[in-house]
């Protein structure tokens, strides 16, 4: 949440800064803000809302020195005043932030108290204050001196009028990563904003402090020592942000997941031996062996990946998998035997909460396969061993192809391990052959574009919605009802269908559409039975099922058919289905699709 960038060198650092931020921008978009020196004077520009606001108000703007920031507000409401760059009150310090200071009304009160006027409602005009109030012309110590009082999150890069060819930036449980050029330096909360300048890195370490100069960067520890600082090779592909032929991102995303499931599954395994090779998981078969318990960590999308996972591995390779929403996880005392492996999911890599809950396994002793989209990101150096979804970069907001690529990992994970333990060779070579069969059924199901979007024109008005399943489609179901919620800003419940008479079916009448999963063979009929229920009380009911299913038409108002596949692969195809369901009745509502209002991409905050 929130993009960090920051430039010193020869160059204008204003386009640079833009061009940066862009590509960051989906980190948040509530205002957006640069920092510059003009004739050596310190100036803040800022705009609410979108990107391009802050590009009418800069153009033609020029400085060697800049820091610039997209914001998703935590502390104050979406106003010029609290977008960043966030001054002191005599003007000499700017900052901008990503986090959460958490002791922030206390350090307000005692600046109030010692007679600091403040002028925003953030967190971080407290930084800012704060730095003013400890400089006595060394901005490295003063920096030093405030962070070392803050209690939370943050990531900060920092000017002062004084020193125009400096900045100073500092982090605490939040990324934040250093550029290193040829007479230019670079600051980014993500490699993504600076990998098309340089490829040499310093990620900064919790606690440290920062000096950027053109050329030069000195790295501080907490007790103010100036320590060796290792670069790094960025190794991915600069990316391409571009949209392509479509009118949205996620669009464009949508239809990528013919590849990007290909890319997922790419030389990791060998059907004609049954087996899967995860040449990233830097374990032996004998520890492979000797796992006896499986936790799943993971927020939103992500989690739902992992429910699926929880019942392929228990199905196929018989041992116990629990999964944990990070977020509650991280407040637990967990219990971590001997045997138990974790498995971290984040497509950003830097979920905070996911972050929080790796930390607390590692310091329990488990070992951590990270399953990760972004190179580089904190849970891919955090994690023992990670696996990467290899989807290229996910600029929507709301997560698609990363979902499925997640699947699809997990799926063969899932076959890894069963095929160390009980699974036969033939079996192994089954689940393989339709797996590898996924990408060109993802195919077919986008073909049903039209139908889809012609339903979704039905029912585009409907305020709420019930998604309902059982076992592989009940986590389909709370990712189809997420869809719809984040893009099209409609009211859905995903459902076990199960649970449905235990309470929700009170809410279901001819106003609120239910869409039932039924692709899972073994729960088919019973399944059939929830959708005869909501039927009787008057619900429009849409189904998706296997192709070729028998009576469902003369059942349900709509029918969907997704091809044939295997119970535990079905999740991928549906969530395709339900991702354009619910990109249609987005577009009809006019939602702001790939940005949905008060989300970000990456959520590093709390
Ligand atoms: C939903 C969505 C979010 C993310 C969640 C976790 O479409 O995008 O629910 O899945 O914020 O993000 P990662 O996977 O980056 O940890």
């Amino acid at each position: 949440m929130c993009g960090i960038f920051g430039y010193v060198g020869t160059k204008n650092g204003v386009t640079l800064a833009l061009e940066g931020l862009r590509r960051i921008e989906y980190r948040g978009y509530d205002s957006a803000g640069i920092g510059v020196f003009e004739k050596n004077k310190l100036h803040c520009y800022r705009a609410v809302g979108k990107l391009e606001n802050l590009e009418k108000v800069v153009q033609g703007k020029s400085s060697t020195t800049v820091i610039a920031h997209t914001r998703w507000a935590t502390h104050g409401t979406v106003t010029i005043e609290n977008a960043h760059p966030i001054m002191d009150s005599s003007k000499a310090v700017a900052v901008i932030h990503n986090g959460i200071i958490e002791n922030f009304q206390e350090l307000r009160a005692e600046l109030e108290r010692e007679g600091v006027v403040f002028s925003t409602q953030t967190d971080t005009e407290v930084i800012a204050q704060l730095i003013a109030k400890c400089y006595e012309g060394d901005l490295l110590k003063a920096v030093q001196v405030a962070v070392a009082t803050l209690k939370g999150a943050y990531a900060i890069a920092v000017l002062h009028k004084d020193h125009p060819d400096m900045c100073v930036v500092a982090c605490l449980n939040t990324p934040l990563v250093i550029g290193v050029g040829i007479g230019e330096n670079f600051v980014a909360s993500d490699p993504n904003a600076i990998i098309h300048h340089t490829r040499e890195v310093i990620y900064v370490n919790d606690g440290e402090v920062a000096k950027i100069t053109a050329d030069k960067v000195e790295l501080f520890d907490s007790a103010f020592v100036k320590i060796p600082h290792k670069i790094e090779t960025l190794l991915h592909n600069v990316e391409d942000f571009s949209k392509g032929a479509y009118e949205h991102y996620t669009m464009k995303e949508i239809h990528e997941q013919v590849q990007s499931t290909k890319n997922a599954m790419y030389a990791r395994f060998f059907e004609d031996y049954g087996t899967v090779v995860l040449e990233d998981l830097h374990l032996k078969p004998d520890e492979l062996l000797a796992v006896e318990r499986i936790v799943i960590v993971a927020c939103g999308t992500s989690l739902h990946a992992g429910m699926v996972a929880s019942y392929l591995i228990e199905e196929l390779a018989g041992i116990p998998t629990e999964v944990e929403i990070s977020s509650e996880f991280r407040y637990k005392n967990p219990i971590v035997q001997k045997g138990t492996l974790a498995i971290a999911i984040s497509q950003s890599g830097e979920t905070a909460d996911t972050i929080a809950a790796v930390r607390e396994l590692k310091a329990k002793g488990a070992y951590i396969v990270g399953l990760c989209n972004v190179v580089g990101s904190t849970l891919a150096r955090e994690a023992s061993s990670c696996l990467f979804l290899r989807a290229g970069p996910e600029i929507g907001v709301c997560s698609t192809k990363a979902f499925t690529s997640q699947l699809v990992v997990l799926s063969l994970f899932a076959l890894m391990m069963a095929r160390l333990r009980y699974m036969s060779k033939v079996d192994g070579q089954k689940f393989l052959k339709d797996i590898a069969e996924i990408p060109e059924k993802i195919a077919l199901v986008l073909e049903k574009s039209h139908q889809i979007e012609a339903i979704a024109k039905k029912y585009a008005a409907y305020e709420n919605f019930f998604f309902i399943g059982r076992r592989y489609m009940y986590p389909s179901s709370l990712e189809a009802a997420l869809k719809l919620k984040e893009i099209a800003y409609v009211n859905a419940n995903g459902y076990a269908a199960g649970e449905l008479k235990h309470g929700p079916i009170a809410l279901i009448s001819e106003t609120c559409p239910t869409f039932a999963l039924c692709a899972d063979a073994l729960t088919y009929d019973k399944v059939l039975s929830n959708v005869m229920e909501a039927k009787a009380r008057h619900s429009k009911t849409i189904a998706v099922v296997y192709e070729g299913t028998k009576g469902i038409k003369s059942i349900a108002n709509e029918v969907i058919e997704i091809p044939n596949t295997r119970d535990e692969l079905a999740p991928i195809l549906v969530a395709v289905v339900c991702q354009l369901f619910a990109y249609y009745v987005a577009r009809l509502r006019g939602a702001e699709i790939d940005q949905p209002k008060n989300l970000a991409k990456s959520v590093t905050v709390e």
